[in-house]
Formats: structure tokens, C-alpha cells, sequence
């Protein structure tokens, strides 16, 4: 039985780029009868830059209706709130005394602030070991998450490595899972989606909003008798990605046909979303519209993360020398 743990910061609604290259993928290796997955709701990081409860509240609802909404299975798996165990942060405390100070000047996530130090608090600069702390907190085997984190878990299993050299084996190395392979999503602009882009598509807008934002996608300014390269379209790149080969091979043939203008391609990828997503979609507006339900599975996940956390507290206290 391998534990998989990963985290998202509710810095937003998940995006179109975060469902395909995050939450799906993750979703199918939590329902391996051999992994038993942890999913949770960073809000503790994402206070680090968003200084607003009232988005904070917003975007934890948001991501725990998403992960709902595309099937994370409760029973079997564990999803949960980072602040509903705030002895994460004492556990943070116990690695910061093994953590060397040029370990954390060396983080991308704080050298890329570093020009102006101002504007860096404490406990961004800190980030790196209140995520060594999820991690380790739960004994975790597999990490999966994107390149730009793999740093981060390198300075996880550092610190875990530390920690057992001065007392003794305590902590379970967590290995990385980087997918390589992993897709990137286009935004309406063709660069990566990104929430710091603003050039997201929320998949769960209501259909005439959604439509108005994929009609939004940039495109060449082809007439609509020209013929078309789909290989260097957004709207073709964005279509790959959900349909089927028989729809994608259809879509090609409408590219290079010509008659066939970027109007069309964009209700067509459109329609495609809307019909991909039906479940998903009307189990998120239920999710959303039901806070209670929401707090219910987050507190039942929080009480199993708990019985396991707690565990590897109390052997961490004892090893420091707070023990009786
Ligand atoms: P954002 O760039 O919008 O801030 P995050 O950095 O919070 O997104 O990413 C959360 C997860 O979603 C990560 O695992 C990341 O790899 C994945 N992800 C984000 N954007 C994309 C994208 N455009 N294509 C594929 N995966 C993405
Ligand atoms: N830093 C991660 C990100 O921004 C989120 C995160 C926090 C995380 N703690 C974690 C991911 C522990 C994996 C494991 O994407």
C-alpha cells in the first residue's frame, strides 16, 4: 500500500489547466486499490499572498466542490482542509531547528521575490517547510505534483534526512512523482493557463458566460473560406485535448476543408465542454450551493488525517525531548 499526499493552494477556482493536468490524473491514481490518496486544501500557504478570508472561504469551497465534482472518492481516500490540523505548524517548527538557513535562501519560490525584500514575509520565506511538514506529517511514500514544485520536495526529503541523522530514524522519505510527460493546457491566449495569466477558462461558468469566454480564444484573422493549420489553432490544441479521435480527426478535416470558420471551431469546443463535463458541471453547482455538505466531508477527512498525523506527532515530540 503506497500513501500518495498532495496539495493545492486555494489561491483560486480550479481552471480547465488545473481539472485536465491535475485533478483528473490525480483522481485515477487514488482510485488504484493500491495507493491510498490524500488530498488537501493548502489555505495555510495560500495566506502567504492572499490576504482576503472572504477569497480564501471562497476558493477552499471551490477546490473541495472541484475534486467532489470529478469523483474523489471520500471513503476510500482523504480529503481535508490544511488548517483543520493546525499542529502541522508545530510539526513546522520541529524542521525549521534542522532546516539551514541557505536552504531556504536557495528556494525558487523566494529568490524569484528576492529583488525586492520588502515585500517577502516570513512565512513565505518559510513555505518550503510547512510543505516538508504536510508531507512528512502523514508518512507519506509518493508526492505527485508539477516541475515547479520538485524543488520543494527535494528540501522535504533534506529536511527529513536531517531530522533522522540527529535522532534517529523518525520520518519516511517521500519520493517525488514528476510526470514529465504531464499535458500543458493553453489559456485563451495560447500561453500556459495560469491564474496569474487571467487567461483561464472556468469550466464552470454557466453555459452563455462560458460561451463568452471561449469565443474570447486567439486566433489568426483567416476568413472563413481559407483553409486552416489546426496544429497552430488554440481553439484545435484545446479541442485535442478533450475529444475523441474520431471528433478530432472530424475537426481536423473541417480545418483544412476551408468553410469552416474559428466561430464554428469555438462552438464546437463549446458544445464539446458542456457535453464532456454534464456530471461534473451539475454536481459542482449542487456542491457550491451546499457549504454544509462540503464542511461535512472536509471535517470527516480532517478526522482521519488526524488519527495519522497526530501519530507521527507524538513519536517527533518524543524525539526532540518534549516526551514524559
Ligand atoms: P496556476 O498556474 O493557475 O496558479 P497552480 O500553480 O496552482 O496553477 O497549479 C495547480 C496544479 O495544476 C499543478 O499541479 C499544476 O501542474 C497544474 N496546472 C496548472 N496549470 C496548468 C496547465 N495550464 N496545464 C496543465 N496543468 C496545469
Ligand atoms: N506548494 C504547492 C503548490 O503551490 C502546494 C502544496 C502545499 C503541496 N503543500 C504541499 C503540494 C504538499 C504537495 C505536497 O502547488
Amino acid at each position: 500500500m503506497a500513501r500518495v499526499l498532495t496539495g493545492v493552494q486555494s489561491s483560486g477556482i480550479p481552471h480547465l489547466g488545473n481539472i485536465l493536468g491535475a485533478i483528473v490524473p490525480a483522481i485515477g491514481l487514488s482510485n488504484d486499490p493500491k495507493n491510498e490518496s490524500l488530498f488537501f486544501i493548502a489555505n495555510m500557504h495560500a495566506i502567504t499572498t492572499t490576504k482576503d478570508a472572504g477569497k480564501i472561504i471562497e476558493n477552499t469551497y471551490a477546490t473541495a466542490a472541484a475534486w467532489l465534482a470529478f469523483g474523489f472518492d471520500t471513503d476510500k481516500n482523504t480529503l481535508f482542509r490544511q488548517s483543520d490540523i493546525p499542529q502541522v505548524t508545530e510539526l513546522t517548527w520541529y524542521l525549521n531547528c534542522v532546516t539551514p538557513y541557505p536552504m531556504l535562501a536557495n528556494a525558487h519560490s523566494f529568490k524569484d521575490k528576492a529583488s525586492n525584500l520588502s515585500d517577502v514575509n516570513a512565512g513565505l520565506f518559510d513555505y518550503p517547510v510547512l510543505m516538508a511538514a504536510d508531507i512528512l506529517m502523514y508518512d507519506v511514500n509518493i508526492v505527485p505534483v508539477g516541475k515547479d514544485q520538485k524543488q520543494h520536495l527535494e528540501m522535504a526529503r533534506d529536511m527529513a534526512g536531517a531530522f533522522n541523522r540527529i535522532y534517529g530514524e523518525t520520518f519516511v522519505l517521500p519520493e517525488s512523482k514528476i510526470d514529465e510527460q504531464v499535458m500543458t493546457v493553453p489559456g485563451i491566449d495560447g500561453r500556459k493557463m495560469s491564474k496569474s495569466y487571467g487567461n483561464f477558462i472556468n469550466i464552470f461558468l454557466p453555459d452563455k458566460k462560458l460561451r463568452k469566454v471561449l469565443m474570447k480564444i486567439v486566433t489568426d484573422t483567416k476568413g472563413l473560406e481559407e483553409p486552416k493549420d489546426p496544429d497552430t489553432c488554440n481553439v484545435f490544441k484545446l479541442y485535442e485535448l478533450m475529444a475523441s479521435p474520431e471528433e478530432i480527426a472530424t475537426m481536423r478535416g473541417n480545418y483544412t476543408g476551408g468553410n469552416y470558420g474559428y466561430g464554428h471551431a469555438k462552438q464546437a469546443l463549446f458544445e464539446l465542454i458542456i457535453t464532456k463535463f454534464e456530471t461534473e458541471r451539475n454536481r459542482y453547482w449542487e456542491l457550491i450551493e451546499d457549504h454544509d455538505k462540503i464542511d461535512a466531508e472536509l471535517s470527516k477527512g480532517a478526522e482521519k488525517a488526524k488519527i495519522i498525523g497526530l501519530e507521527v506527532l507524538n513519536r517527533v515530540r518524543q524525539k526532540v525531548g518534549f516526551g514524559k
